[in-house]
């Protein structure tokens, strides 16, 4: 068993955090737990004050689930982590932690549609008020303050235009002001970004993605620092936030080969970018690890590397061009979701929500998912995708 995890490198914690064989029969893996009633050994053990991994009940978890949450926790630099059900329920989990009735909440223009559909439709619901503001804003989100605002919430890079924000300098005003800052860190993983190396107190993960891996569970994990953790763990004790343990060993899974996946993700995008920057039909490509992304600087800065959702602007297309390109593509399936083994590809709709900013472009953006396939593969099927696009739209 790993004896100091503080000297350790991340692929090192990605192969043995939160993993403890001598405690289960010698097995390299965390079994599956499959418990609601965990049995107590004496009325005395029963009445103890019990800690948070003390308290026996299914639905708190059992040996299953704090190896997924301390794997991340690890990795991604946090106090601690607790496993939810998807993506959005940690966004909930999240925003309902640090929320009362008369709080403000700053909210990135860029998030995840259904994050802002919780602010909007839930928060509002019991008094919250929420602002949307510019990605690009920086420390000017000082001037967006108000004397009620609590929580400042990013999306670095967001998951359809990959705009970049300015992470520690929006979380330092957010800390100068007292609020907390939380990020859905879904695309830079826990192995690229660490939230609270940069001054954030919350980190949300829809784990169906890169966690998972294989597009074969939904699950959602939210990383806290020390000052969040009390709040974070009663919100999700109280609303009873929970993950089946078959999903929540296939996310521990999933971390133990998070590295060597990504690192093919990031260097077939890289290329898939490169190829997508020289097409004559494509007005830009949004990756910022490519060099010629606006926020390339940025993601340079203060990721470690990139995961393989990107996006490209065409210069044009009509629905049927985009139709007859997009329908005949042999290895990408249209799905809304990303972070599998597999390609995908959808027609995305930026401006439909936005309030605080509007989305510019010449032509339709479309959203790929660069998976392990072989990279000359996918590059000939996008290839075949353009002559279909021209020949459509002549
Ligand atoms: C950036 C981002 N955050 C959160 C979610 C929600 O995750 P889930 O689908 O597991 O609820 C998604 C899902 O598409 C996402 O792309």
């Amino acid at each position: 068993m790993m004896k100091d995890k503080s000297n350790k490198h991340p692929e090192t914690l990605l192969t043995h955090s939160g993993r403890d064989p001598q405690a289960h029969f010698g097995a390299v893996n965390t079994p599956i737990f499959r418990a609601s009633t965990i049995l107590q050994a004496s009325m005395a053990e029963y009445k103890r004050p019990k800690g948070p991994r003390e308290q026996r009940y299914g639905r708190r978890g059992t040996p299953t689930t704090f190896t997924l949450e301390d794997v991340i926790a690890d990795v991604e630099g946090g106090a601690g982590c607790v496993i939810a059900s998807s993506g959005l329920n940690a966004i909930a989990l999240a925003l309902l932690s640090q929320t009362k009735a008369g709080d403000h909440v700053l909210m990135a223009d860029c998030v995840y549609g259904p994050a802002r559909n919780f602010a909007n439709k839930i928060l509002a619901r019991f008094g919250v008020t929420t602002t949307f503001f510019d990605p690009a804003i920086g420390a000017d989100i000082d001037g967006m303050f108000q004397d009620n605002t609590t929580v400042v919430y990013m999306e670095a890079p967001g998951s359809q235009t990959f705009e970049m924000c300015e992470v520690p300098a929006i979380a330092a005003v957010a800390r100068k002001r007292g609020a907390i800052s939380m990020t859905d860190n879904t695309w830079g993983t826990p192995l690229f970004f660490s939230p609270f190396a940069h001054g954030c107190d919350i980190s949300i993960h829809a784990a169906t993605k890169y966690i998972v891996g294989h597009s074969d569970a939904m699950l959602g994990a939210v990383t806290y620092n020390e000052a969040t953790e009390e709040s974070v763990r009663d919100m999700a004790g109280t609303l009873g936030v929970f993950a089946g343990p078959d999903d929540v060993y296939l996310g521990t899974r999933g971390m133990r080969t998070l590295a060597v996946r990504l690192r093919q993700h990031q260097e077939s995008a890289l290329a898939m970018a490169d190829w997508l920057w020289n097409r004559p039909e494509v007005d830009r490509v949004l990756y910022p690890p490519h060099p010629k992304d606006a926020g390339h600087a940025l993601w340079k800065r203060d990721f470690t590397g990139g995961c393989g959702l990107m996006g490209f602007v065409l210069k044009e297309a009509t629905d049927t061009g985009l139709a007859a390109m997009l329908d005949g593509l042999e290895l990408y399936g249209m799905g809304a979701s990303w972070g599998g083994f597999e390609s995908l590809i959808l027609p995305a709709d930026p401006g439909a929500n936005r309030t605080a900013t509007t989305w510019n472009a010449p032509g339709p953006l479309i959203r790929i998912h660069i998976g392990l396939e072989h990279i000359d593969d996918l590059i000939a099927d996008m290839d075949a995708g353009f002559t279909r696009l021209a020949r459509a739209s002549n």
